[in-house]
């Protein structure tokens, strides 16, 4: 697994700044006062830090973003990194600016005097998320990551803050690295190995196999994975920190390859579909942090992993498979397979534990991303408190997520010919047609969100908090849903 920088909090030590190798990095707040750090390499640089903070290019700087002063006079160290930021900035900004360092370190040493910064756990949480690289299939050279000091006021504090920040990290790269491994690489088999392998953590990891799933009556399920050699699973990760309450099921779509079946998908982009186990990529994360950050809470991480894959034995079009919960499906699209491994994975779930609430991750619709872009995943819910609390946490986050209806008119679309169901609904909102299918197989009174994550999983361009690829999304949002509305 790819991992975190270590991140050390030390006593503020100003003639550190002369003596540190690599980067130092120091804080300026916006109206240009200069603090102890700042002061110091001022005069080091002969007022050329004091020259800066006057100019132009200053003002114009955001909040959170950072420039660098290279090989200054006075300095065993090859940069002086500026950042922009107040001393009591808000969490978005810190988050920024810590990431912005993180974009310069290389694999440098580096020495952040954070010094009273409000915000230096958050700081430090940037730095980290940001610090994420997926090299596992670079040959050649590989930057050995450089030591990271935050100078700060207050260590132990400020430690005490970050060990939980440091657990969600830990999620973050967990799914950014099963959502970038390429799908040779992570088969079903491999996927329910690096779970299995959270046992380490406390987590109860349990494995079904193909014979469980058709004793279990997973008949759509099964019925994606038919045409690949990998053997279609559902990993179920439980965390008991919490009492003897219900448990929070989070349910993830595994695909960990989608050509589309049968109703093959054209070949340009169609790599991109290493990514469609994504959702089960974000229920895993969290099920780490949770177990890394010993939550006090119940929750049941459930992943449906299967591969969809064109073959002799594969599903075909036209026909009708029985679901678990009984109801019958027209598979009138071999490519709409998401919904049909969630629509058995979420009964089982409910069947299973009883769950309070249920969220369901997936890489569901194209539609998604036409009607959104990469900015919000779709959201859906059948309960408003839930639900809010949820987009609450997203947005404390900063993860986009946007609510769409659910309104009882889009069945129509989902009416089949011979069979209780179609999976699918056409051209017009298919997002959220795809949602009205998998509503059909949420009890009336379970909570339930379902999140379209198919525009935010992986991006073609870097983010604040991610490089270029896998994103993580819905990690943070997810774990502080958690900690604010399950855990007291
Ligand atoms: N995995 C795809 C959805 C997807 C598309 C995810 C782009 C990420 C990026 C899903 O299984 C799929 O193929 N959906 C079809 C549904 C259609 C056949 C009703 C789609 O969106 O085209
Ligand atoms: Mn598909
Ligand atoms: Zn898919």
């Amino acid at each position: 697994m790819t991992t975190p920088p270590q991140i050390s909090f030390t006593e503020i030590e100003l003639d550190a700044i002369a003596a540190a190798k690599g980067r130092v990095a120091i804080f300026v707040e916006g109206e240009g006062k200069l603090g102890l750090a700042a002061r110091r390499v001022n005069r080091l640089t002969k007022g050329a830090l004091g020259r800066f903070v006057a100019s132009e290019a200053f003002s114009k700087m955001k909040q959170g973003d950072a420039k660098t002063l290279g090989y200054p006079v006075g300095f065993a160290a090859d940069a002086v990194d500026v950042v922009k930021l107040n001393r009591r900035a808000t969490v978005p900004d810190a988050r920024k600016a810590g990431a912005a360092l993180a974009r310069l370190q290389g694999g440098d040493d580096c020495l952040v005097m954070a010094g009273n910064n409000t915000r230096c756990s958050e700081i430090a949480f940037g730095f980290a998320m940001r610090a994420y690289g997926f090299d596992a299939h670079k040959t050649g050279d590989k930057t050995t990551p450089g030591a990271v000091t935050f100078a700060v006021a207050k260590p132990e504090e400020v430690a005490a803050q970050s060990a939980p920040l440091a657990a969600v990290v830990e999620g973050v790269f967990f799914t950014r690295d099963l959502v970038n491994e390429p799908a040779n690489v992570l088969t079903t088999d491999d996927f329910a190995a690096r779970l299995a392998a959270m046992h380490e953590l406390g987590l109860e990891v349990e494995i079904l196999e193909e014979a469980d799933l058709a004793k279990l009556g997973m008949r759509t399920l099964l019925a994606v994975g038919e045409g690949s050699e990998s053997p279609s699973k559902v990993v179920v990760m439980t965390w008991n920190g919490g009492g003897d309450e219900a448990p929070l099921a989070l349910v993830g779509k595994g695909v960990v390859f989608d050509t589309g079946g049968i109703s093959i998908k054209p070949a340009g982009g169609m790599e991109d579909m290493t990514m469609d186990m994504g959702g089960a990529g974000v229920v895993s994360g969290v099920m780490r942090t949770l177990a890394l950050r010993k939550a006090k809470a119940n929750v049941v991480g459930l992943v449906g992993l299967v591969e969809n894959m064109p073959d002799g034995r594969a599903q075909r079009p036209g026909d009708v498979v029985r679901s678990m919960k009984g109801d019958t499906v027209e598979v009138i699209n071999t490519d709409a397979e998401g919904r049909l491994v969630l629509c058995d994975v979420m009964w089982y779930a409910q069947e299973r534990f009883n769950p309070s609430g249920m969220i369901d991750l997936a890489t569901l619709t194209g539609a998604v991303i036409i009607g959104l872009g990469h900015e919000n995943a779709g959201v859906f819910s059948n309960n408003d408190a839930l639900c809010n609390a949820f987009l609450k946490a997203a947005e404390a986050e900063g993860e986009g997520a946007w609510r769409l209806p659910l309104s009882p008119g889009y069945d129509e679309q989902l009416k089949s010919r011979i069979a209780d169901v179609k999976n699918v609904g056409g051209r017009p909102a298919g997002s959220i047609t795809a949602a009205k299918f998998l509503q059909r197989f949420v009890k009336e009174e379970c909570p339930w969100i379902h999140l379209d994550i198919a525009g935010v999983a992986s991006l073609t361009k870097e983010s604040t908090l991610a490089p270029k690829g896998a994103t993580g999304w819905g990690v943070m949002a997810l774990d502080r849903m958690i900690r604010d509305k399950f855990e007291g």
